[in-house]
């Protein structure tokens, strides 16, 4: 007998993380709800591929009034969360579009789901919830010590969360990636940042002495995790979602001037975010163990697949100077 088509709606589909996620899910044969409020780090170009093939709606996750009629109409069985503001040095500017997106807008989509009676609600949420951690790595049952508004906020969004399964027995899971890259991600984040300001001819600013070090994943390779943490994912469970790739920040940018064959002059330490977060680390063994995934790229292969895409969008990333000129003009 034929598998029934699943229905998904993808918040945040127009996003750097969850385009690559609807692209997957597509291929795989879902029927996919693409709802995004194309936010300057909106765009649907990231979807051209795959245009015809997923159904999408221009809305905000906040207004409650579109977002049920979205649900009457489509009926999904199961909801995926990405829509959030998402850059922590926007956050330290100006917090309360974050309140907004990541908590309230949480608390609308819950709000529908549970009215719906959906099969299932995954939350997109970050490994940032921890806060840091100099040595050893996170579980799912460490505390939540969040540090930037951003964090906070996702964070916030993860214990509402925690409440709806417990209140309500609501079918709801929580996936806590690490810091994602690959191609179209939006220019704010330090990879493709370091990448337009090369080919700016402008020096790469680094936060503080560049030692802050993250675990970074290949966006194919997260998405196919979020993919069989959606389908084999337990409601109630928390699946932390790393790559055990840790590097410093100046070892990133190093990377990249190398791989563009430039010289390490080019970066230009800055005064240090406030609140910095020095370290993040996952343990994913719940994931690796549970679902049998394992992220396949390594940092160095990844970084020169990403490179070259920006090289070849060149005319894109170019195009999103003014929105992030305010942020790192040096
Ligand atoms: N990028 C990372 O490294 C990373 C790591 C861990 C977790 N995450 C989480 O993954 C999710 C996606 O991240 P990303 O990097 O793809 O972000 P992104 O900034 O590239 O995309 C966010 C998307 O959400 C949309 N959006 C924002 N506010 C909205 C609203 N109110 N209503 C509807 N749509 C809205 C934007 O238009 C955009 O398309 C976020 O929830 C983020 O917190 C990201």
């Amino acid at each position: 007998m034929r598998k029934r088509i699943c229905k998904i709606l993808v918040t945040g589909g127009a996003g750097f993380i969850g385009s690559e996620f609807v692209r997957q899910a597509v291929m795989k044969g879902y029927r996919v709800i693409v709802l995004d409020k194309l936010s300057y780090a909106g765009d649907l170009k990231r979807l051209a591929d795959i245009r015809g093939r997923y159904v999408f709606y221009k809305i905000d996750i906040c207004n409650e009034a579109k977002i049920q009629r979205v649900f009457n109409k489509e009926k999904p069985e199961i909801i995926v969360n990405f829509a959030a503001e998402t850059h922590v040095d926007r956050s330290i500017r100006q917090c309360s579009s974050f309140i907004e997106a990541n908590v309230r807008g949480t608390q609308v989509l819950l709000e529908a789901s549970r009215k719906h009676k959906v099969k299932k609600f995954l939350q997109i949420s970050t490994d940032e919830v921890y806060g840091e951690i100099t040595r050893g790595s996170f579980r799912e049952d460490s505390p939540l010590k969040p540090n930037s508004p951003y964090a906070a906020t996702k964070a916030s969004a993860d214990l509402l969360i925690g409440s709806y399964v417990r209140t309500y027995g609501f079918p709801a899971l929580i996936a806590r990636p690490c810091n994602n890259y690959g191609p179209w991600q939006y220019p704010e984040k330090l990879i493709p940042l370091s990448i337009l300001k090369i080919l700016r001819n402008e020096k790469i600013p680094v936060y503080g002495r560049g030692k802050n070090s993250r675990e970074w994943i290949f966006v194919a390779d997260a998405a196919e995790g979020l993919l069989k943490i959606m389908e084999k994912g337990r409601p109630g469970e928390i699946y932390n979602l790393g790559s055990r790739q840790e590097l410093r920040n100046k070892d990133v940018v190093r990377k990249i001037l190398k791989t563009l064959k430039k010289e390490e002059g080019l970066i230009s330490f800055v005064k240090d975010r406030p609140g910095h977060d020095l370290r993040y680390c996952l343990n994913s063994q719940k994931v690796i163990r549970g679902f049998n995934w394992r992220p396949k790229m390594n940092f160095e292969e990844g970084l020169r697949i990403t490179v070259s895409w920006y090289l070849k969008h060149k005319k894109w990333l170019l195009s999103k100077w003014q929105s992030i000129s305010p942020l790192y003009t040096n």
